[in-house]
């Protein structure tokens, strides 16, 4: 497995591996890679000849607030769960590197951004596709998986892919959960042990909503209102609890199979997110 951290290394290997006939696959990560971001790297391995997975703490996508700093990171043990995981290249520039003095092109997706944490983190989404645009252009994949677990972020990024005419095939995984439930994030590393008890209430609450949904409730507000009694027991502060159609993102008044269940809520310090689609599992 290579490490490359600068832009024109990277470079010079994805054209390289075109001009011999190979494919290649993206993972963009921001590391601390855990069990989610595996299952993604081994989906990479089965889709192409050279596998790429980029490490960057993308400030651009942090607001002034945010645990930009603070952000977990540990390259020498991601790239250790890179090489278990077939990765070739593990990509981690740096961030003069990516952004350096002068930059100024940003990538804006319009309304797909607006709801859920497009309204809670703005700027947010403009980050992330100003550099998955910029991983694109470097890395330049055949293929580039993305996890559900940021189901807003891998809608708008097939967006972005569409509209800008990006001839890259995106792949959206599963959520990877703990065997209790609760999704994996890079960001669970912040958790006391109390507050990842506490946490469960996200997986809880979308299991409770899905559980009334089977039994026949089509009602947003009554469906609403029990993830709320789940979080709210827990004791988390809800930043949303938002029903929504699957692909427009748009607010729905009556659930159905293609509705999306997302919420993001904080515990103690700890801003978690998770969602489902009701009718799927
Ligand atoms: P990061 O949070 O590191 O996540 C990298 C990829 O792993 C994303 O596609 C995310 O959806 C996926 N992922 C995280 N947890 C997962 C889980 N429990 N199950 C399945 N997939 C999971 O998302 C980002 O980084 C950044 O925004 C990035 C796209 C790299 C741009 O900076």
């Amino acid at each position: 497995m290579m490490i490359i951290d600068s832009i024109e290394g990277m470079q010079e290997l994805a054209r390289q591996a075109r001009q011999d006939g190979k494919t290649i696959a993206l993972v963009p990560t921001m590391g601390y890679l855990h069990e989610g971001h595996a299952s993604l790297l081994r989906e990479g391995r089965n889709r192409a000849d050279v596998l790429v997975t980029s490490i960057f703490v993308n400030p651009t996508q942090f607001g002034p607030n945010e645990d930009y700093q603070s952000y977990p990171r540990s390259l020498e043990r991601d790239c250790a769960v890179a090489d278990a995981s077939g990765v070739d290249v593990v990509f981690a520039p740096g961030p003069s590197a990516m952004y350096p003095a002068g930059y100024q092109t940003y990538v804006d997706v319009e309304q797909l951004t607006l709801p859920l944490c497009g309204a809670a983190r703005p700027g947010h989404f403009r980050g992330v596709t100003t550099v998955v645009a910029k991983l694109f252009n470097i890395v330049k994949p055949h293929v580039a998986l993305f996890g559900k677990k940021d189901f807003q972020q891998l809608t708008v990024i097939r967006r972005m892919v569409a509209d800008l005419n990006m001839d890259i095939a995106i792949v959206g995984m599963p959520i990877v959960r703990e065997a209790d439930g609760l999704a994996l994030s890079s960001r669970n590393a912040y958790l006391s042990p109390e507050e990842r008890s506490r946490a469960l209430c996200l997986s809880r609450a979308l299991a409770a909503v899905g559980a009334l949904f089977t039994e026949g409730e089509r009602s947003v507000a009554v469906l609403r209102t029990k993830a709320l009694d789940v979080i709210n027991e827990a004791a988390g502060i809800i930043d949303y609890v938002d029903f929504r159609h699957r692909e427009s993102l748009e607010a729905v008044a009556a659930a159905d199979e293609n509705t999306l269940v997302a919420l993001a809520v904080r515990i103690g310090s700890t801003r978690l997110i998770d969602n489902r689609i009701l009718g799927e599992e």
